[in-house]
């Protein structure tokens, strides 16, 4: 196309004599030319059908429903010190609300045990439903611990495993001006066939309580643990973010198991490609390549990277992705040849806007399309339900179809942090089409739909 241009412009301009409707009928025919340019790409991509909204499957087109909340605020008063804290860029009583322990829209965001989602209560026509947000018990009645987490798929016991963070300990300040944290007590797992109902396996890798120098020592910080498995070694590979109380180690962690439910050896701890990794996830391709993406440079920019074949080290390789955009908390998947990625903003506890990017390389140029959820409210939409991207799983049998796993934080009682699941769906235009694609979506639209209880398919029958 570029070659054709060239040619109308120098024939235009070489006369010396510039005729105005010849410039003029040029720059018509640049449009059509780049007007067909996008018409050809939509057809030869993979991901060029349009659906319009609809998935492939009519069992999930009950999930795309818009599900609105109206929520009424209650009358302003006196905030607790948290909420009072922050000073919110615009007007955003609502974050003030989650973030005051006494407001009494408190069981809203954090409903009482009362409601609490128990698998093992004959739950009659309740059985199988996800409630984002409430309290979600294990096998055992225990709530579940495993915040900031990833699950993995295990081929061989045709099982699910979920790791995170097991923050069952108390909240604390550990000076002035640090973060609430929990003491390190180690890596959640938990297990199953219906990614409904959940038995403990225990920690899987644990603090170290007595050696200060350990980077697993109980003051320091380990979060977001994701676990791969390597085909080759045979090895379960966990990487995790590891950090001092003050976040200033920014470094990422590697630990390795011969078994789903560990125990993992802690290795070692590093600066990725010697920059600083904060929030990060782990992704495996389909040719079996895994990939660390880590926030770094204080968060203004994404890192993406292969590992080595063992998965135990990156290599040398790095990209800057997402530059100047300050995203944390990424979660990967991967459809139809394109790579997505659900980022948040960094502001802490607080949840903020969700954004959805897309590539056709993991390696980028990744573009951000926008806000990829649907439902709920405005403050809904731009707190992402109020809660922090951590993982997406695809449901098997359903391309195109994933749950979107985050963390709804509480930051007065960590280990009282909430788990929002909710349905991704990838299909339909972009909301937010691209200025230079001329009004052809160059991406497929990721749709994260608000529900307050909402289920898995009929066909979905927990494991192909
Ligand atoms: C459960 O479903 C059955 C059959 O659809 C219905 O008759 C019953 O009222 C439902 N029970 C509750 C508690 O919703
Ligand atoms: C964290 O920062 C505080 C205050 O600046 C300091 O007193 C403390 O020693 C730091 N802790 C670590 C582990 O660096």
């Amino acid at each position: 196309m570029s070659g054709n241009l060239a040619a109308i412009l120098v024939r235009v301009f070489s006369g010396g004599r510039c005729s105005t409707s010849a410039v003029v009928w040029s720059l018509v025919g640049c449009l059509i030319m780049l007007h067909l340019y996008s018409l050809a790409r939509q057809k030869d991509g993979v991901r060029g059908e349009l659906h319009l909204g609809m998935s492939h499957h009519p069992q999930f087109r009950e999930l795309e429903a818009v599900e609105e909340e109206n929520i009424q605020m209650p009358p302003p008063r006196k905030r607790s010190p948290r909420a009072a804290k922050r000073r919110p860029k615009r007007p955003t009583t609502i974050i003030d609300e989650f973030l005051d322990e006494n407001s009494q829209l408190r069981n809203m965001f954090f409903p009482d045990h009362k409601t609490a989602i128990d698998p093992m209560k004959d739950a009659g026509n309740d059985s199988s439903y996800y409630h984002p947000g409430r309290i979600w018990l294990d096998t055992d009645g225990n709530p579940i611990q495993a915040h900031g987490g990833g699950i993995l798929f295990d081929q061989k016991s045709k099982t699910y495993y979920w790791y995170g963070e097991y923050k069952d300990g108390p909240t604390y300040h550990a000076h002035k001006k640090g973060a609430a944290r929990v003491d390190i007590i180690g890596v959640g797992c938990y297990s199953s066939k219906d990614l409904w109902t959940w038995k403990n396996e225990g920690i899987v890798l644990a603090a170290e309580e007595t050696k200060e120098t350990h980077d697993l020592y109980k003051s320091n910080v380990l979060e977001r643990p994701k676990v791969i498995y390597n085909d080759k070694t045979g090895k379960f590979v966990m990487w995790m973010h590891i950090d001092d109380s003050n976040y200033t180690k920014a470094s990422v962690g590697v630990a390795v198991s011969d078994y789903p439910t560990g125990p993992f050896d802690y290795l070692y701890s590093k600066r990725p490609h010697d920059f600083e990794s904060r929030d990060m996830t782990i992704f495996k391709d389909d040719d079996g390549v895994a990939y660390l993406i880590y926030s770094s440079d204080d968060n203004s920019e994404l890192h993406v990277g292969p590992l080595t074949a063992d998965y135990l080290d990156v290599s040398n390789v790095m990209r800057r992705i997402l530059v100047g955009q300050h995203r944390e908390a990424p979660a990967l998947f991967k459809h139809q040849g394109t790579y997505y990625m659900i980022t948040s903003g960094c502001t802490g506890w607080a949840p903020n806007e969700a954004l959805a990017h897309a590539a056709d390389s993991i390696m980028g140029p990744w573009e951000t399309m926008g806000n990829p959820c649907v439902g709920g409210n405005k403050m809904f939409r731009l707190t992402t339900f109020f809660a922090q991207s951590t993982f997406v799983v695809p449901v098997p049998g359903f391309p195109g179809s994933y749950i979107f796993m985050a963390d709804r934080w509480n930051p007065a009682d960590l280990r009282d942090s909430r788990y929002v699941w909710l349905p991704l769906i990838v299909g339909g235009p972009a909301d937010q089409p691209l200025d230079y694609n001329f009004g052809f979506p160059l991406w497929s639209r990721v749709s994260i739909y608000w529900h307050r209880k909402w289920k898995l398919p009929q066909g979905w029958s927990g494991l192909k």
